[in-house]
C-alpha cells in the first residue's frame, strides 16, 4: 500500500536527472531517498525529451540502484517555450475561466494555444472589470515527452508543473523566514543548458524568462579559450572562485576573465528583468519596486563566488541557496552540502506530501 502511494519528484534536466523522495515530518518534510544520473547524451534539448525510452531507462536504473520503489511521479516542464505570468483577465468565476481559458490565454501565450497545456489560477481583483490571473502554459510535446519517459520507467505521472514553481516551493514559499507575501524576490535557476529567471512580487509571479547562458556556456568558454577537453574544462571551472575577479590580481587571471565575460552576459539579462519590473511598477504611479533579494540555485550556481560577483554588479542582495537552508526541509545525513541543485526535484516531491494529492 505504502509503496503504491509513494511519490517521487523527478527533475529531468539537460545534463542531470535527479529523483527525490520525501516523507512528512512534524514540521515539514525529510528527504529520505535520492538518485542522480546523467541525462543520456543529446536526449533532452530545449526542454524536449527526444528519446523517452532512453530517458525512461535511465530513470528506472537510477531508482533501482537507490532502492526507490515509488510508483507515482511528480514532474515539471522547463525550457524557453514555458510561459508563466500574472495577467489581467475580465472578471469571471472559476467555472467560466475554465470555459474561456483557451480564448483569453491565446492573447498572451506565445505559440499555438492548441499545442499547449494551459492552466490558470485566479489571484485577486484588479478593478471592477478585471482580475489578476496566474497563467502557466507549456508546449504539449515538452510535457508529453516527459510523461512518456516516466511511463517507460514504469511510473504513473500524477502531476506536471513548471520547474520554477517547484524550486520556489522548496526554497522560498515554505520557508517562513522568507516573507513571500510582502517581499519581491528574483529566483534564478542556473542549469546546464539554460537559466530561468522568475520575479515573484508579494508572492505573485510577475515574470518568467529563460535564457541560454548557463553552466555549459562557461565550460564551453574555457574549452575554446584553452583548447581543453570537456572533463578538464569542467574540473577547472569547479576550482575557480569568481569573487577573486573582483580584486586587482584576480582581474589578471585568464580563466576568470573567460568566465566573467559570460557571467556578464547573464548579468545583463538579469538587469533587463529588473528594469522590466521597474517599468511595470512605475505604470501604476507607485514608487519603484524594491527588490528584496535574488536567490541562485541549480548546479551552475555552485560556481564559487558567483553570488558575490553578481551582487557587486547588480547592487542588490544576491545569495546562492539550497533546500537544506529551508528550516522545514531535513535529511538523513547523507548530504554534506546545502542542496543547491536539489530545488526542483525536492519541490516536486514535496507537493503531494504538503497538499494531500
Ligand atoms: N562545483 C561547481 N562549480 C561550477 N559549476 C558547477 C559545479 N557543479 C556543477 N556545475 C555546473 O552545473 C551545471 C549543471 O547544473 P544542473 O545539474 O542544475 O543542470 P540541469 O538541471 O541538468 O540542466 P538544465 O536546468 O539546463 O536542464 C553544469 O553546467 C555544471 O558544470
Ligand atoms: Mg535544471
Amino acid at each position: 500500500m505504502a509503496r503504491k502511494q509513494a511519490y517521487v519528484g523527478i527533475d529531468i534536466g539537460h545534463s542531470n536527472i535527479r529523483i527525490v523522495q520525501v516523507e512528512k515530518t512534524a514540521g515539514g518534510v525529510r528527504l529520505t531517498k535520492f538518485a542522480i544520473t546523467e541525462t543520456p547524451a543529446d536526449s533532452v534539448r530545449d526542454g524536449l525529451v527526444r528519446n523517452p525510452e532512453e530517458v525512461g531507462h535511465a530513470i528506472k536504473t537510477a531508482m533501482k540502484e537507490a532502492h526507490m520503489n515509488a510508483h507515482r511521479a511528480v514532474i515539471a516542464a522547463s525550457g524557453g517555450a514555458v510561459y508563466v505570468r500574472a495577467v489581467p483577465f475580465p472578471k469571471m468565476n472559476a467555472a467560466m475561466l475554465r470555459e474561456s481559458l483557451k480564448f483569453e490565454a491565446s492573447r498572451y501565450v506565445p505559440g499555438s494555444i492548441e499545442d499547449s497545456y494551459v492552466e490558470a489560477e485566479i489571484l485577486e481583483n484588479l478593478n471592477d472589470a478585471q482580475m489578476n490571473v496566474l497563467l502557466a502554459a507549456a508546449p504539449r510535446d515538452i510535457v508529453d515527452g516527459r510523461i512518456a519517459a516516466c511511463k517507460a520507467a514504469g511510473l504513473d505521472v500524477r502531476v506536471v508543473e513548471i520547474e520554477t514553481f517547484a524550486a520556489s516551493r522548496a526554497l522560498l514559499e515554505t520557508d517562513q523566514t522568507k516573507e513571500m507575501g510582502t517581499n519581491t524576490y528574483i529566483l534564478v535557476d542556473i542549469g546546464a543548458a539554460s537559466t530561468t529567471v522568475s520575479v515573484i512580487e508579494n508572492g505573485t509571479y510577475v515574470m518568467h524568462r529563460s535564457m541560454p547562458t548557463a553552466g555549459n556556456t562557461l565550460t564551453e568558454g574555457l574549452k575554446a579559450a584553452f583548447k581543453l577537453e570537456t572533463v578538464d574544462a569542467e574540473a577547472g571551472k569547479h576550482a575557480l572562485d569568481l569573487a577573486e575577479f573582483l580584486t586587482p590580481e584576480g582581474q589578471e587571471n585568464p580563466p576568470l576573465k573567460v568566465i566573467a565575460a559570460h557571467v556578464d552576459d547573464l548579468v545583463r539579462e538579469l538587469r533587463r528583468s529588473m528594469n522590466y519590473l521597474q517599468t511595470q511598477s512605475q505604470g501604476d504611479l507607485t514608487t519603484p519596486t524594491k527588490i528584496d533579494g535574488m536567490f541562485l540555485c541549480g548546479g551552475g550556481a555552485k560556481l564559487k563566488g558567483l553570488d558575490k560577483y553578481i551582487q557587486s554588479k547588480l547592487g542588490i542582495p544576491v545569495k546562492t541557496i539550497g533546500v537544506f537552508e529551508n528550516p522545514i526541509v531535513t535529511q538523513t545525513g547523507v548530504f554534506s552540502d546545502t542542496g543547491v541543485d536539489l530545488a526542483v526535484a525536492t519541490g516536486l516531491a514535496m507537493r503531494p506530501v504538503l497538499h494531500a494529492a
